[in-house]
């Protein structure tokens, strides 16, 4: 009977081993030194909007990534909780939290997951975003290695694809003396200096294309101010806005007395609105793409 039982035993250590090495994937060792196969997956990270069809933009990359990375699973999370509470209030469906969906991730066995941020700078909601992918990083029983994607500008050469991009898409109906104003967010964070760095970029490429934002610098003053030196009577407002959202629509544009158009108009300053989100714009889009297949090479 021993004799029975121990060649019963070895015959199976021999066979699961066999079975192991005979897999075609390469495995990941999970916390009781078993083998997991490898299932790599992508997560993209938007911060969220509440605007009806602005988050074509989110998904027109979604899109990309997708045809970018064949085979791969590409999910989308919403990293603000005030809009995803403002659309359950609404009852309406959206993507789950940063957490909840690499939770989930997690659970669907993936070894390796890419976290693409579509941020356009890397500030706060991109730090939270990195460091929620990090706790997941290596979690015991969950993810080997979970590696984060830069947002839109993250680096010099970023700037001068950015600013190439955005000269390349102007409005064609847009005549020489008339300026272009890319309205973006701000943040008190230090990455706030991108938007500094894309507007001495756009200079070099055309002195009538400004960069403003709605909570950071350049202020919209600087840019009135900017405007008023060049005597400029007509500008076209774009967003420098993934989507074109709450943002765009109630600060960039719109009838309050503190909107971009109102305060650019009482200036004398005939303003045109664009509503389209850099994420709409395909040679934008295929920057955030580039960065997520930087991350995903990384996953080894
Ligand atoms: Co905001």
């Amino acid at each position: 009977m021993k004799t029975f039982r121990m060649t019963f035993f070895r015959t199976l250590i021999t066979l699961t081993l066999a079975c192991c090495l005979a897999l075609p994937r390469p495995q990941t060792a999970d916390a009781h030194g078993g083998e997991r196969p490898e299932k790599k997956g992508v997560l993209l990270v938007a911060f969220g909007t509440s605007v009806k069809g602005a988050d074509e933009a989110y998904r027109h990359i979604e899109e990309l990534a997708r045809l970018a990375l064949p085979g791969v699973d590409v999910r989308m999370a919403w990293s603000s909780r005030f809009i995803r509470r403002k659309l359950d209030g609404e009852h309406l469906p959206h993507p789950p939290s940063p957490a909840e969906a690499l939770a989930r991730m997690m659970e669907e066995d993936f070894t390796h997951v890419a976290v693409q941020s579509l941020q356009t700078v890397p500030g706060e909601e991109f730090d939270d975003v990195r460091e929620t992918a990090r706790r997941f990083s290596g979690m015991p029983k969950g993810m080997a290695l979970v590696e984060t994607g830069a947002p839109l500008l993250s680096s010099p050469e970023d700037l001068e694809r950015v600013a190439d991009a955005l000269i390349a898409s102007l409005p064609k109906e847009r005549k020489a003396d008339q300026a272009v104003v890319l309205v973006g967010h701000g943040t008190k964070h230090p990455a706030n200096v991108y938007y500094a760095g894309l507007q001495y970029a756009l200079w070099k490429r055309d002195g009538m294309v400004f960069v403003g934002t709605v909570e950071g610098s350049p202020t919209r003053d600087d840019v009135l101010r900017e405007l008023k030196v060049k005597g400029v009577k007509k500008v076209w407002l774009m967003p420098l806005l993934a989507v074109a959202g709450d943002h765009a629509h109630n600060d960039m544009t719109g009838d309050n007395p503190d909107s971009w158009t109102s305060v650019l108009g009482k200036a004398g300053i005939e303003c045109v609105p664009v509503l389209k989100g850099t994420g709409d714009n395909d040679a934008l889009a295929a920057i955030w793409v580039d960065h997520l297949k930087a991350a995903f090479a990384r996953l080894k």
